[in-house]
């Protein structure tokens, strides 16, 4: 019996949600039991810290992660390349805002096929943008029913060619799209552009959801802005809605990308041939 697992960063939980619809679809063609199936979302910083135990060849792996400037996140791909596996087929997942996803599938290949995993599918969903409010809407509440139905679908298709597949070392190299070297990703810190107004009731759920330790409890729920990574999952978050975007580059970049990205692109998905 084979067991799956989810490894996965998603400050505003888009690439959990997709990660799931993949897994039902992987666990129903595979017969799969729920009992089996574990996900490890190294999102929260303390999670990064600790070291998985090597996955071998009765684990299936679903390695999934939003996509930052073309590129994965930084704190996502040191996690992943700590990973390590033998024989063990990976999943590939990336999530965007509906711009372009660049290297970020090309990168996320690269690193699970150095920790020796297999990779034998990967994909790139849509999912709601991070700087995306409804004041300034962008891919708002994708992944949708119908991305939802093409993760499943996906899910499913990679079980049935595990299912074919005797011997997975002897299956091509899974092809991707994206460029090497990589474009240059994000830089470290961020302006100042979140704030918290008199709607705050101090309920620390900001601190809580932010990957990065970047919401200054000591300091009204401030933003740290050195160690923010503009995931935005405290705006997000809020149940308030008291942490507002101010005016400045990231709310510019909200307004550019509601203008230039509003016809809804579609799911990709690749698999990696049989020889
Ligand atoms: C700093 C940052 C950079 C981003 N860069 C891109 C990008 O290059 N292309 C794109 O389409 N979306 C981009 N996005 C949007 C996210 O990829 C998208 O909203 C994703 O669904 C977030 O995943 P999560 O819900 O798992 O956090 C970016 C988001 C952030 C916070």
């Amino acid at each position: 019996m084979k067991k799956i697992t989810l490894v996965y960063f998603s400050p505003t939980k888009t690439t959990e949600t997709v990660l799931r619809g993949i897994t039902q679809g992987l666990a129903r063609s595979l017969g799969i039991s729920g009992s089996e199936i574990t996900a490890v979302n190294f999102t929260p910083p303390n999670i990064r810290s600790t070291v998985l135990a090597p996955f071998d060849d009765n684990d299936i792996v679903l390695l999934g992660a939003p996509v930052y400037a073309g590129r994965l996140p930084a704190d996502a791909a040191d996690f992943f390349k700590k990973l390590t596996a033998s024989g063990t087929p990976a999943i590939l997942t990336v999530v965007y805002g509906n711009r372009e996803y660049e290297d970020a599938l090309l990168e996320l290949k690269n690193v699970a096929s150095a920790c020796g995993f297999i990779p034998v599918a990967g994909a790139a969903f849509i999912g709601e943008h991070s700087f995306a409010s409804t004041d300034i809407p962008v891919a708002m509440n994708r992944p949708d029913e119908n991305d939802l139905k093409q993760a499943e679908d996906f899910g499913n298709n990679t079980g049935t060619l595990l299912k074919k597949t005797n011997d997975l070392k002897k299956i091509a190299a899974l092809e991707v799209p994206g460029n090497f070297p990589y474009r240059e990703g994000m830089g470290t810190g961020a302006p100042d552009f979140i704030e918290v107004t008199a709607a705050c009731t101090e309920c620390g759920i900001c601190a809580a959801v932010c990957p990065s330790n970047a919401v200054d409890a000591d300091n009204g729920f401030a933003t740290i802005a050195a160690d923010c990574i503009l995931c935005c999952a405290c705006i997000k978050a809020c149940p308030e809605q008291a942490r507002l975007m101010t005016d400045g580059p990231i709310k510019d970049k909200a307004i550019w990308l509601n203008e230039t990205c509003s016809t809804p692109k579609p799911v990709q998905v690749f698999f990696a041939a049989q020889s």
